[in-house]
C-alpha cells in the first residue's frame, strides 16, 4: 500500500494519524484491539496504537465494530459488475475519466475513489497518471476485488455518510463514479486546486433494455438534483458527455441489471426468464456524464 496514502489516514477510533511505518508486520505485542491475529499478518496500527488487520485479499476494514444502516453491495452484485466491467462495454467511460483525473493531477498526488466497488476505474486512472489512492466501499465483496485490482491502493471498508478517516485538505481529486456523495466530507478532504469528479448516467442510458431488466430509470432533472445536492460546498466548473453504443448479449443485460441498485431487489432466476425474451443481442445506448466541481472556499459556503 502507498505510504503516503496511509499517512493521510485518520484513525476512526481516536483520529490519530497512522504513520507510513505503522504498516507492519505485527508481532503479539500489538494484541488489544487484535486479539487472535497470529503474529506476523499485517497491519495498519494508529499512534494511539488502535490496530486494524490487513485482511489476506488486502484491503482493511475500518468499521469494524461500528455497524452500519446501509446496505453493502452483496457477493452476487459485485460478481455480476466484475464481469460485465470485464467485456470492456464500459472502457470508453474508464478511458475519458483517466484522461480528465491526468489533466487535473501531478504525481505523487492522492486520489479518492469513494464507492470504488471493484475498482475498475481507479485501475484506469492509475494506467493513465502517476497517483497514490485511497479506495472507499461499504462492501467488503466489492473490496475483496477493488484490492486485487489495485494492490497498492489503501481499500478500506467505510461508510461514505460517515466522518471519512482522511485528513483535511491530503486529496487532490475525488472521484464518484454511481455511487453516494457525502459533500461536507469531499470538500473536507480535498485541498486547494483539487476536483470533485462525479459520474452519473444520463437520461437514456441502457433505456432500450431497461424494461426487460428492471433497471431503475434515469431522472430527467438529474444533473439539476446533483448541483443541489453538492451547491453548499462545491461549484460546478465543466462537464463531458460520454455516449457510445453497445451491442448487449442476453448475459451482459442480466449482469447490468444485477450489477446496479436494483440488484438489491432482483431475483436471478426470474431476471434470467425475462432476459429471455430479448433477441440474442440488443443494441443499447451507454450515456454518461462525468460532471467536474471544485470546492467553495469555506467563507463562500451557504
Ligand atoms: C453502483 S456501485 C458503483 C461501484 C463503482 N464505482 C463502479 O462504478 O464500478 C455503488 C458502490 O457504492 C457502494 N456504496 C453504497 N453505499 C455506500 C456507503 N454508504 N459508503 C460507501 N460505499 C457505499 C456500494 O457497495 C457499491 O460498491
Ligand atoms: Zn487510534
Amino acid at each position: 500500500m502507498y505510504p503516503s496514502a496511509i499517512a493521510a489516514l485518520l484513525c476512526p477510533v481516536c483520529a490519530e494519524s497512522f504513520c507510513a511505518e505503522s504498516f507492519r508486520t505485527q508481532g503479539p505485542e500489538h494484541s488489544p484491539a487484535s486479539a487472535g491475529t497470529a503474529a506476523g499478518s499485517p497491519a495498519l496500527v494508529c499512534a494511539s496504537g488502535h490496530t486494524f488487520d490487513v485482511a489476506k485479499q488486502g484491503y482493511v476494514n475500518f468499521l469494524t465494530g461500528a455497524g452500519t444502516s446501509f446496505l453493502p453491495d452483496t457477493a452476487g452484485m459485485v460478481a455480476a459488475r466484475e464481469e460485465f466491467l470485464s467485456t470492456g462495454a464500459y472502457r470508453p467511460l474508464a478511458d475519458a475519466l483517466a484522461t480528465l483525473v491526468a489533466s487535473k493531477v501531478s504525481a505523487g498526488d492522492l486520489v479518492l475513489d469513494a464507492g470504488t466497488g471493484t475498482g475498475y476505474y481507479l485501475s484506469a486512472i492509475q494506467r493513465a497518471a502517476d497517483v497514490t489512492s485511497i479506495g472507499l466501499d461499504i462492501s467488503k465483496f466489492a473490496l475483496r476485488r477493488a484490492a486485487r485490482a489495485n494492490p497498492e491502493t489503501v481499500n478500506l471498508v467505510w461508510d461514505v455518510w460517515r466522518p471519512l478517516p482522511i485528513a483535511a485538505n491530503a486529496v487532490r481529486a475525488v472521484v464518484v463514479i454511481f455511487a453516494p456523495r457525502n459533500a461536507a466530507e469531499f470538500a473536507r478532504v480535498l485541498g486547494p486546486n483539487s476536483v470533485l469528479l462525479v459520474v452519473t448516467p444520463l437520461p437514456g442510458h441502457l433505456a432500450e433494455i431497461a424494461d426487460e431488466a428492471g433497471l431503475l430509470g434515469v431522472q430527467p432533472d438529474k444533473q439539476e438534483a446533483l448541483e443541489s445536492s453538492l451547491a453548499e460546498f462545491f461549484t460546478p466548473v465543466s462537464h463531458q458527455n460520454v455516449e457510445y453504443y453497445l451491442l448487449l448479449g442476453r448475459e451482459d443485460v442480466a449482469r447490468a441489471a444485477m450489477m446496479g441498485p436494483a440488484g438489491h431487489h432482483l431475483d436471478p432466476e426470474v431476471l434470467r426468464a425475462r432476459v429471455a425474451f430479448l433477441p440474442e443481442q440488443t443494441t443499447v445506448a451507454a450515456k454518461f456524464r462525468i460532471s467536474a466541481f471544485s470546492a467553495l472556499p469555506a467563507a463562500h459556503r451557504q
